[in-house]
């Protein structure tokens, strides 16, 4: 497969899964999901996982997903292939799972000793990626290989980090997101 439609199947396929982390930061807060709770000493998970973030992250990407299906039409005769169409089961474990995926890398944080906001590089930008590719993958495993073959998997490695990193430090310089990563 040439270049061009290996890296725009990686980016529409995972816009869903993408667009979640960053809803978070604008529509999250609110009443932690672990309840304040704490294990060995250390929060669960911590306050910046939170059901509304949960929530808003989730139905998002969702929206996102949805988007792209109406769009698809006219995008791929503009671009010359397929591009990916979300199936119902898509459309809720992309989005779904990359929120899932950011709160086990906050677990995986607090087990570490680091606190709020402290950096994990390569968990930070790849925990939501993990998990949307597994939900998905157990939940409607024809579709994942169909799309996800191994050239558009290594395209979501390489390319999510950097943009994670990007629109991260933009968040920041808009003021909206505490920390830059
Ligand atoms: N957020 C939320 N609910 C979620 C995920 C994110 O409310 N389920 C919001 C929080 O305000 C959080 C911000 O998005 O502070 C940024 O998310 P992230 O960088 O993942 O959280 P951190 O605050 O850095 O915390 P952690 O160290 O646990 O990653
Ligand atoms: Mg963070």
């Amino acid at each position: 497969m040439a270049l061009v439609p290996v890296v725009v199947t990686a980016l529409w396929a995972m816009l869903p899964a993408y667009l979640p982390n960053n809803l978070a930061v604008i529509g999250g807060g609110g009443r932690p999901i672990d309840g304040g709770r704490t294990w060995r000493g250390r929060r669960v998970l911590g306050d910046g996982k939170t059901w509304r973030g949960l929530v808003v992250g989730t139905a998002g990407g969702a929206v996102v997903a949805l988007a792209l299906n109406l769009l698809r039409p006219s995008v791929t005769p503009v671009v010359g292939f397929g591009v990916p169409m979300f199936p119902p089961a898509a459309v809720l474990t992309l989005p779904f799972g990359a929120m899932l995926g950011d709160a086990a890398g906050s677990f995986l944080k607090r087990r570490t000793g680091r606190d709020r906001g402290a950096p994990f590089p390569g968990v930070d930008q790849l925990d939501f990626v993990a998990g949307a590719l597994l939900a998905t993958a157990v939940a409607i495993p024809p579709w994942f290989l169909s799309v996800f073959t191994p050239p558009v998997l290594l395209a979501v490695v390489m390319l999510t980090p950097a943009l994670h990193v990007g629109t991260n430090v933009l968040g920041h310089l808009l003021g909206v997101k505490n920390e830059p990563w």
